[in-house]
């Protein structure tokens, strides 16, 4: 999901450059001496992450303090358009620190943002305080901002400090005033919400105990409005003892006047405003002695104030922050070694490409276990707020969590199962904890695909039945929900049709009417995460029924349509069979167009988040047979270069992901390693603007990683695509399994490492062995033949790209031409 893509490609057309005066250049300073200093032997991986990466360009990453898969990421939130609370951007001011975001989702309004504490300093007394959001919103001090794994820091301009650091769910935040500053004051929000979607709450503060406890409801930021979610938090305002507290109060505004404060009030119960935006609510508090360092100590929950305080005392307890900052390193350290690098021999840029962006790919999903509400509230289950969104992550985010970490996509694959337990489907694009709005159908038959596919021999000793998870996606493909916006798809029609209608008469679901060409190609690609499934487990009829749904991508493919003299395109079409003709050039970066290209309903052009075009190669299944459509290998290999060379590639948004990597299907794979060179470079840098768009919960992290490793894994298989990795040498630790793997580039050029690779420098893959052997083929091999089993893999690079411009033994596999014919 990148709502803001569009934005985004305007803002660049227009030749804008965002001035940013953050964050503070020591953080790159930092970063380049840890590089440059690193040397074999236990290396710290947590100094080579960049956190600022994706916080400028609407890359909605955040920066917050979190641990691995956190609940709690503790970050300001900005003003102006900041999902996840942060920005770069110096022009916008700061509300508040707060601990609960999400990373890298689009949603417009934003998400979480709760609990919003600000320190103020109230020279007039209690009654004086900028207790209300524009009151109290400050700018920063230019190139002061910081932050590294398991900490973040930002300075106001009245040089007040604050910094945060975090457990799963809890956290501290020391805030540092400078000398002089007299009494320090802070303001808590009970309502405020970054999409201010306060539905009813309250607020109690108990003074002797140095107490304040909030829970309320809010709405979701990607999903109905209906929906409300319930959140708590507990704040500890006396540091063990070491502080003590001397006013406190609580305080209502709002934007027509209302500025009133309760001195030694300490209650507040409110209800949602029907009539628009809510009441401004909170606590007001200050410190006894004008101490200049306060400590206080944040928990959270989903379920109860009490939990909230539960969790701060048993996650928190006394420890210092410097204790909170270690052991979250220690986390992220462990992660961050999963995957080790010959780092002299890597260009600086790529190794902070890499590890921010594997650092990325373990901040999300947000770890809720033991947190759960609602219909999952007594679940046994693991848990995972902010599946946002499957369609997003399927691609790159679990492939590459299946090569190291079985522990961890085990538990996610679990909470998946679990939502079909408890809602009937698998969840789509959880958001809040709510049911966020559906994409391109249930992706999450995909995932849980991977995970079956690559450890099905593990599978119950982590906890995950096979069956059901089968019985999970044969929910999503059979059961059509009555509303399939939020769960499930509209399977009904697409099973009469053999294709998702445009403008059919559904008498028994609804949903909006909008995507049916790109929602036919994902339930077709979704059907075969069910065929991979279904003959793993020998269901012999399953197995044929649900490859023949998975060729349905056919049907959507109008073969009069032209486009830049290129014929045969995927389109929407109406019951009756005939197509609805939609420029294949609509939702490109080329679209002059002015409607909308997400769930908006002006987008009526058959496609999400992405062109005809673009759309028009996505049959990850079944390449060889989109070659035979389009009309051949050099028609194809024509087409590819004419996709990129006229702008209709759009990096930002998911579709894109597997285009660069097209031409090892028409035996030209020279060419995706050049795509794939021009790709990173034109896209992702160590800037804060280094990603193109929303990371969309790391899945642009997660596909720069594979770039990077000089891999492409096709989802719902075990097959992995060979490229040229950006690095001389990796091991990928898998400690689950017990076997580590190492890739070895032979002929490793560091001159090859740009856009376009220089003649002469060596960068085509010419042969492969695993382990001694050659492999088949040099373009591709299987994740059972390497990182499950372990060992070396050596990659030779040659720069004579016409000798190797072939896969030499076979093409990557497609149903069509005998692919994918048994389980590994
Ligand atoms: C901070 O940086 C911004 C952007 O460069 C600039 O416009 C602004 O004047 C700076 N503020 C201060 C206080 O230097
Ligand atoms: C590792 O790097 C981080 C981030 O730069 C730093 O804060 C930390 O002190 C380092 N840890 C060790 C053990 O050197
Ligand atoms: C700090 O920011 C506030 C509001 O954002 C602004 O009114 C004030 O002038 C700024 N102060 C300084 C010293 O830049
Ligand atoms: C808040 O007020 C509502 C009525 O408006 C009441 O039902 C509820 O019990 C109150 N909650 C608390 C915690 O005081
Ligand atoms: C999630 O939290 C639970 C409870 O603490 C823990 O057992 C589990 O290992 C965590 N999983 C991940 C992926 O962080
Ligand atoms: C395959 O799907 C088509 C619709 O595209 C249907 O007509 C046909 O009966 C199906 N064949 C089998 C064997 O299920
Ligand atoms: C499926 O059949 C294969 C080959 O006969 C067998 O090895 C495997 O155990 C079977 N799997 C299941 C889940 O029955
Ligand atoms: C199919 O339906 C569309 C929309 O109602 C209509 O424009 C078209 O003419 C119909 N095609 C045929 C062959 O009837
Ligand atoms: C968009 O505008 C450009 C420049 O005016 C033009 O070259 C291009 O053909 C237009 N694209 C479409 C799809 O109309
Ligand atoms: C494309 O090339 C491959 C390998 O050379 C060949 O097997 C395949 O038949 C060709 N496809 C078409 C449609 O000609
Ligand atoms: C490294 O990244 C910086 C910032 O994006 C860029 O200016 C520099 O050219 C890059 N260096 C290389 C060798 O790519
Ligand atoms: C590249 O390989 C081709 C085919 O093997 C050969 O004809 C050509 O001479 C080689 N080029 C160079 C520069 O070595």
């Amino acid at each position: 999901m990148a709502l803001h893509a569009l934005a985004l490609l305007l803002s660049i057309s227009a030749g804008l450059v965002l001035v940013s005066a953050q964050p503070s250049p020591r953080v790159q300073e930092r970063i380049s001496a840890a590089i440059a200093a690193a040397k074999g032997g236990s290396v710290n991986y947590t100094a080579f992450v960049n956190p600022f990466i994706g916080t400028d360009n609407y890359g909605d990453v955040c920066p917050g303090a979190s641990v691995p898969f956190g609940m709690a990421k503790f970050t300001t939130d900005m003003t102006g358009y900041a999902p996840a609370g942060y920005i770069t951007d110096s022009t916008q001011t700061v509300r508040g620190l707060s601990p609960l975001h999400d990373s890298g989702t689009g949603s417009s309004l934003g998400t979480y943002g709760n609990f919003e504490i600000m320190p103020l300093l109230c020279p007039g007394g209690f009654d004086t305080c900028t207790t209300r959001l524009q009151d109290r919103e400050r700018y920063r001090k230019n190139n002061t901002d910081d932050a590294y794994p398991g900490y973040f820091a930002l300075t106001l301009n009245n040089s007040i400090k604050m910094e945060a650091t975090s457990t799963r769910r809890a956290g501290l935040e020391r805030f540092t005033f400078p000398k002089g500053s007299g009494t320090p004051y802070f303001v808590l929000d009970l309502a405020n919400d970054l999409p201010a979607s306060f539905a009813g709450g309250t607020l109690d503060i108990d003074p002797e105990a140095g107490r304040i406890t909030i829970g309320g409801y809010w709405g979701s930021s990607f999903g109905p409005g209906r929906y409300n979610y319930q959140a708590f938090a507990c704040y500890d305002l006396l540091n063990n003892g070491a502080q003590k507290l001397g006013e406190y109060g609580v305080w209502t505004g709002d934007s027509y006047g209302l500025d009133a404060k309760g001195l030694g009030l300490t209650h507040l119960n409110l209800s949602v405003n029907l009539i628009g935006a809510p009441y401004q609510s909170g606590a007001l508090f200050s410190y006894l002695d004008e101490p200049e360092e306060i400590t206080i100590r944040v928990g959270v929950s989903f379920r109860s104030a009490e939990q909230a305080c539960a969790n701060a005392e048993t996650e928190v307890g006394s420890a210092s922050f410097e204790d909170i900052v270690s052991a979250s390193q220690a986390l992220w350290n462990e992660k961050l070694s999963r995957v080790e690098i010959d780092l002299a021999g890597t260009p600086p840029n790529v190794t902070e490409m890499l590890y921010s962006s594997l650092y990325r790919s373990f901040l999300t999903p947000n770890n809720a276990t033991d947190e759960t509400q609602g219909v999952f509230a007594d679940t046994t289950s693991f848990y995972f707020d902010s599946l946002y969104c499957s369609w997003d992550t399927f691609r790159t985010f679990y492939p590459l969590l299946a090569l190291h970490s079985p522990l961890e996509f085990a538990q996610i694959v679990d909470n998946y199962i679990d939502g079909y337990r408890k809602m009937g489907w698998m969840p789509e694009c959880r958001a809040n904890n709510l049911p966020g709005w559906t994409q391109g159908g249930s992706s999450g038959d995909v995932i849980v695909a991977h995970f079956a596919v690559t450890y099905h021999d593990e599978a119950q000793a982590l906890g995950i039945d096979l069956q059901e998870l089968y019985d999970a996606q044969v929910a999503d493909a059979q059961v059509n929900p009555p509303e399939w916006n939020t769960l499930g798809r509209q399977v009904n029609v697409y099973k009469e049709y053999g294709y998702v209608p445009f403008a059919v008469l559904d008498t028994s679901s609804t949903g909006r009417q909008t995507r049916e060409g790109s929602r036919t190609l994902e339930y077709a690609f979704e059907d075969f995460g069910l065929r991979q499934v279904a003959q793993l487990l020998n269901k012999t009829e399953d197995e044929a029924y649900y490859t023949n749904r998975s060729l349905w991508y056919r049907n959507v493919w109008d073969p009069t349509v032209v486009s830049d003299g290129f014929k045969g395109f995927m389109q929407k079409r109406y019951p009756n069979g005939t197509f609805s003709y939609q420029n294949p050039i609509n939702c490109s970066p080329q679209d002059n167009v002015t409607t909308e290209c997400s769930l908006q309903g002006d987008n009526v052009n058959g496609f999400y988040e992405s062109s005809s075009w673009e759309y028009s190669w996505f049959a990850p299944h079944d390449t060889a047979y989109l070659i035979t459509l389009m009309g051949g290998n050099q028609t194809f290999v024509n087409r590819l270069n004419h996709f990129f060379d006229a702008g209709y590639y759009l990096a930002g948004n998911e579709p894109s992901f597997q285009t660069p990597i097209g031409y090892h299907y028409a035996n030209r794979p020279t060419l995706s390693v050049d795509r794939v060179r021009q790709v990173v470079f034109e896209n992702f840098d160590i800037t804060p603007a280094g990603i193109p768009g929303n990371d969309d919960q790391a899945a642009m992290a997660t596909l720069l990683s594979f770039h990077l490793l000089g891999l492409y894994p096709v989802p719902s298989s075990t097959e992995l695509l060979i490229l040229s990795p950006f690095v001389p040498k990796y091991t990928i630790h898998n400690t689950y399994l017990n076997v580590s793997t190492t890739v070895t580039v032979k002929n490793y050029d560091p001159t090859s490492i740009q856009y376009p690779i220089p003649s002469g420098a060596s960068a085509y893959v010419k042969s492969v062995t695993v382990n001694g052997q050659a492999t088949e083929s040099r373009c591709h091999f299987d994740f059972y033949d390497t990182f499950k089993v372990g060992g070396e893999i050596v990659i030779e690079l040659t720069s004579n790209k016409t000798e190797v411009d072939s896969c030499a033994g076979s093409l990557p596999q497609s149903i069509s031409t005998g692919g994918f014919a048994s389980a590994r």
